[in-house]
């Protein structure tokens, strides 16, 4: 896990921290050190049990600050931690979040100080995350799946499980999430949600194109713009489709991916998905053309000097063909395209722009974003142009989707 991934991403947040007892408690630690490396301040409160698995030494050491663990604790100068502790955060997240502790919250029971805050807390302003961790039994327990949705139904929100080896040498669902999933699934949740019940199908990446079963033609692109895309629509509130050429790169958290590799296969799968989609991003450095035919076996050589002669076909245009579709002429699919450019950049994307039959059109530089982490990008809508300068990826894909937003929802009105 690359510790500045998130780096300012929580700043000026206030997070409280609950661990209760359970082996997670170990990924507990990393959980808390990047939410430090995110900006954010933490404020860990533990269980007696959780105390059992890690030392408040060790949480005081990765947040910085004291660590509360007894809701008769004389350091407040009310003596009223419970009180204190929850009007401060922004969120109270409980990771690991046990079966009994789940259950405690579930009776709306305040033995402990963890419990009591959640109890305390100001209900519609503080939310409360669960990242649960037990073994899978404990789990599938229908009165742990009583309990949890009780919590749920009573305002807490499920950051989900994961499923694989267990503490216990179990195998199955109940373990609790890696800590930069926690991480990624608590910068969503804080999210504005501008594209909250909105549909996004994106295409992203290079596509490749078979000369023959070990050779093709292919592009520089990585994908992270298209990537980022996917992750900034998810944090937004919509539900994300991400088509992706050959890349390797992590699916975000929340993405429905679907892997493809040649233009004829992204293009199969964009046009299935769109169907019911509000929003098409087409990111993707789609080939323009494939080799006319793909030998069945490598092609040797012969030893007379003599080279293959390559014959192109043209591929569909993907995001063309899209947005002169009945439902984006209609206005119900909104569609974005990319221009990768080597010059001329505004005449070019203008154009393009025109040509591809887009409302949006966001221009780059081709050959000096590909790969990178950073980029500066042109939007271009019948109004004019938009510049976003210089920014990480990361950036640009939140600026891009709260234009998109602010678009879409202008539509609507
Ligand atoms: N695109 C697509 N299908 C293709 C080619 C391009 O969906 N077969 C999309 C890209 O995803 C991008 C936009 O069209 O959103 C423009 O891609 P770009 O490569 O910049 O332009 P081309 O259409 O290939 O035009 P040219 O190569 O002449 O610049």
């Amino acid at each position: 896990m690359n510790a500045n991934q998130f780096a300012g991403e929580l700043a000026g947040r206030h997070v409280v921290l609950g661990l209760s007892g359970g082996a997670a408690c170990f990924k507990a630690a990393e959980f808390c050190r990047l939410l430090v490396k995110s900006g954010a301040t933490v404020q860990v409160v533990m269980t007696e049990a959780a105390c059992q698995f890690i030392t408040p030494v060790a949480m005081q050491a990765l947040s910085g600050r004291p660590v509360y663990v007894s809701q008769w604790d004389a350091r407040p100068d009310n003596n009223m931690a419970h009180i204190n502790l929850s009007r401060e955060a922004d969120a109270i997240v409980v990771a690991p979040a046990s079966a009994d502790f789940i259950a405690q919250l579930a009776q709306g029971r305040a033995g402990e100080l963890l419990a009591l805050l959640c109890l305390a807390r100001p209900i519609a302003r503080v939310p409360l995350l669960l990242g649960p961790a037990m073994n899978r039994e404990m789990w599938a327990h229908p009165a742990t799946q009583r309990n949890l949705q009780q919590v749920i139904n009573d305002g807490a929100h499920l950051l989900g499980v994961a499923h694989g080896d267990q503490a216990c040498g179990e195998f199955g669902d109940g373990r609790m999430l890696e800590a930069g999933e926690l991480v990624e699934e608590l910068i969503a949740f804080l999210a504005p949600k501008p594209l909250l019940g909105q549909r996004v199908v994106i295409t992203a990446g290079p596509t490749f194109e078979a000369i023959d079963p070990v050779r093709g033609i292919t592009n520089h692109s990585s994908g992270k713009m298209g990537f980022a895309v996917a992750r900034a629509a998810r944090e937004a509130g919509a539900e994300v489709t991400l088509v992706a050429g050959p890349v390797h790169l992590p699916t975000p958290r929340g993405v429905l991916r679907i892997d493809v590799q040649s233009a004829r296969d992204m293009h199969a799968a964009a046009i299935a998905q769109v169907e019911d989609a509000d929003i098409f991003v087409a990111t993707a450095a789609v080939a323009d053309w494939r080799p006319a035919s793909a030998a069945e076996q490598k092609i040797k050589k012969d030893g007379s000097g003599e080279v293959p002669q390559l014959a192109f076909v043209e591929n569909p245009d993907i995001l063309a063909e899209i947005a002169h579709s009945p439902r984006a002429q209609a206005g119900d699919l909104f569609c974005v395209g990319f221009a990768a450019e080597s010059e001329n950049l505004k005449a070019n994307a203008q154009a393009k722009r025109v040509r591809k039959g887009v409302p949006l059109l966001v221009a780059n530089i081709g050959p000096a974003t590909f790969g990178r982490d950073d980029n500066a990008l042109l939007l271009v809508d019948d109004e004019g142009v938009m510049e976003l300068p210089q920014a990480s990826k990361r950036v640009l894909a939140q600026q891009l989707v709260a234009e998109i937003a602010r678009r879409v929802s202008g539509l609507d009105a």
